[in-house]
């Protein structure tokens, strides 16, 4: 897939004067700004309506930009890079001294990653080609391209009812490959954590750091945006459920007079239950590139419960179990 050149053209030249410009990713779309412009990145924050100590994900063109954003860099995020970049990886990084406070919420560090989508990189290449308002070319900060709190959008449809009225130009890259936000890991004190679990595990970051990484234990004031409880929430009500329970809580809601859509992967409809019944992929991968999706649309049918069957409790679930937790909280 390759943009129109005017489209291109158009894009970076948006960037270039401060705008706002949504892009898809292998993950998630985003909702790109010049991330060495602070008063474009302030506009991320305006669209979204979200918080201003949020830090933002820097994406790059491939990794000989990172030390341009990145000091103190540790062997580690080489090898990271090496071997999943462009890819659904975040590191976390001590930053350059000049990286704008609107994009790390004021912190030391930096989140950056190379996406693996050829219309971000075509996109990130052609801007840093082109140089952005500071000399440090090549940077687009990018939140995943919705609403603060609500569920990220996967195509450019999402985009478009997300914010459309408030960004001049969305680029369509067709739907996500991947579905869910990229895994954060930090790199920047010490042992590796993990900060959000994603597609690549702890055990294909294990293969090439020698070691299984932590997982952050979320308290307090969340470094990680997304690690509010309340992240990634639909509008109607969510609630997860055992598979052995299922059956019977809809036989009941169905008795109260209650519409509830369902979300299986393995549960099959069933005669008699009016309530509506989304089938998803039963294996990790497939489930998370559609989860999204399938949210977002049994939140528009105006429905009072959105009914989960709770994947399995194993660590390749673990990012998709994570997303419905805080799509439920
Ligand atoms: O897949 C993704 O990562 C997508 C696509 C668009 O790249 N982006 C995304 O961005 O999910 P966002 O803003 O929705 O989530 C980025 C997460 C936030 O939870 C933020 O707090 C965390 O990254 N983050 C960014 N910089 C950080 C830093 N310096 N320290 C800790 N967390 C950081
Ligand atoms: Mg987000």
């Amino acid at each position: 897939m390759s943009l129109d050149p005017a489209l291109l053209a158009r894009a970076v030249a948006l960037l270039q004067a401060g705008e706002l410009v949504a892009l898809p990713t292998e993950t998630v779309y985003g909702l790109g700004a010049d991330a060495s412009n602070p008063a474009a990145v302030a506009k991320i924050f305006a669209a979204k309506g979200r918080p201003a100590d949020h830090p933002l994900i820097v994406h790059l063109p491939g990794d000989a930009w990172l030390e341009q954003w990145a000091t103190d860099i540790p062997q580690a995020a080489w090898d990271l890079a090496e071997a999943f970049w462009p890819g659904p990886l975040t590191l976390i990084l001590k930053k350059q001294p000049w990286v704008p406070d609107a994009v790390t919420g004021g912190q030391d560090t930096v989140g950056l990653r190379v996406p693996g989508h050829p219309v971000a990189l075509e996109l990130l290449k052609a801007f840093a080609d082109a140089g952005s308002h500071g000399r440090h070319a090549g940077g687009i900060a990018a939140p995943s391209a919705n609403r603060f709190g609500r569920i990220s959008p996967t195509t450019a449809a999402h985009v478009q009812e997300e914010l459309g009225d408030r960004v001049p130009l969305i680029l369509d890259g067709g739907p996500c490959q991947v579905g869910i936000e990229s895994t954060i890991i930090d790199l920047s004190r010490g042992r590796p954590e993990i900060l959000r679990p994603g597609h690549i595990g702890p055990q294909r970051l294990a293969e090439v750091l020698g070691d299984l990484p932590a997982m952050h234990q979320s308290q307090g004031a969340p470094r990680v945006s997304g690690s509010l409880e309340s992240h990634y929430a639909p509008v109607t009500p969510v609630r997860l459920l055992a598979p052995e329970r299922l059956l019977d809580f809809l036989t009941l809601q169905r008795h109260a007079g209650v519409s509830c859509g369902v979300l299986a992967y393995n549960q099959p409809a069933q005669a008699g239950m009016p309530h509506l019944w989304h089938m998803l992929p039963a294996d990790p991968a497939g489930y998370a590139h559609d989860l999204y999706g399938a949210l977002r649309d049994l939140d528009h049918q105006r429905l009072d419960l959105i009914v989960v069957e709770a994947p399995p409790d194993s660590p390749a679930w673990s990012a998709v179990q994570d997303r419905l937790r805080r799509a439920a909280a």
